[in-house]
């Protein structure tokens, strides 16, 4: 493989499914019980903000009560050791990532394109903050008092998060990695064509072949958590 000094990882809901957390598009297409436009769309939230708001306060109690697996403890190990450049885009709202590691805390290293669960946003002064409890009692914002707040979720037919940064890193990458996302959501499934026409390497780790596979250089099929520790390992014995 040429030398690799750029890494952008791209992880969805795969690499948490081993902690317990229900991916997305499960065979009955629908997510914790309902189907996605019912609680994952701003127009949901207008109709029924009760319902969206206990629906995000029953998911921020599972995050909580999820451990991060060997997946994210060995991208943490990655994040420590890889004296390169990286970014880990995440489409999770969970904050696994940071928790496999204590040196991600406030790491700039990892974004969450699709927001996180555990911080709310006040739609009336834009201030985000950290959430543990529940929206659906319809708590003042800390910051303005006003009664304002919703989960801070990327919804369908919202912009995701940062995504100059992410073309930008995409555009540098040598090396691509997907690990558990079906790439069935854009703008995140095109993000291998991007690296790919960028010049970089590409790789998927995933249970099955995804929407993206023929974009990848190569697939590997498994579980996150015994394919992601073997592949960092083999990072991290390369820069050596
Ligand atoms: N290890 C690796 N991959 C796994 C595992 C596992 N243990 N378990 C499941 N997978 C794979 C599945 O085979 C599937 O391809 O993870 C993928 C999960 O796909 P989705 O459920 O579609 O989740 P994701 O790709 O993250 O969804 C993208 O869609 O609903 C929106 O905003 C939401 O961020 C989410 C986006």
């Amino acid at each position: 493989m040429p030398k690799v000094e750029n890494i952008v990882i791209l992880t969805g809901a795969g690499i948490s499914a081993e902690s317990g957390l229900e991916t997305f598009r499960a065979a009955d297409g629908l997510w914790e019980n309902h189907r996605v436009e019912d609680v994952a769309t701003p127009e949901a939230f207008a109709r029924d903000p009760l319902l969206v708001q206990r629906f995000y306060d029953m998911r921020r109690v599972a995050i909580m009560e999820t451990l991060p697996n060997t997946a994210h403890e060995a991208l943490a190990r990655l994040d420590a050791e890889w004296q390169g450049g990286l970014l880990l885009v995440t489409q999770n709202i969970d904050d696994l990532h940071e928790r496999a590691g204590a040196m991600y805390a406030g790491d700039p290293r990892v974004l969450h394109m699709h927001g996180e669960g555990l911080s709310a946003w006040c739609t009336a002064c834009d201030a985000r903050t950290r959430w543990t409890t529940s929206l659906a009692d319809g708590p003042p914002c800390p910051v303005c008092g006003a009664n304002a707040l919703r989960p801070d979720i990327v919804w369908f037919g919202e912009m995701p998060y940062r995504m100059d940064e992410i073309y930008a890193a995409l555009r540098e990458a040598d090396l691509f990695v997907s690990i558990g996302t079906s790439g069935a959501v854009y703008p995140a499934a095109g993000f291998v064509r991007e690296a790919r026409e960028c010049g970089a390497r590409t790789l998927e780790l995933n249970l099955e072949s995804s929407h993206g596979s023929a974009w990848f250089h190569e697939t590997r099929l498994g579980p996150a958590s015994l394919l992601v520790p073997a592949w960092v390992d083999e990072m991290l014995g390369m820069a050596r």
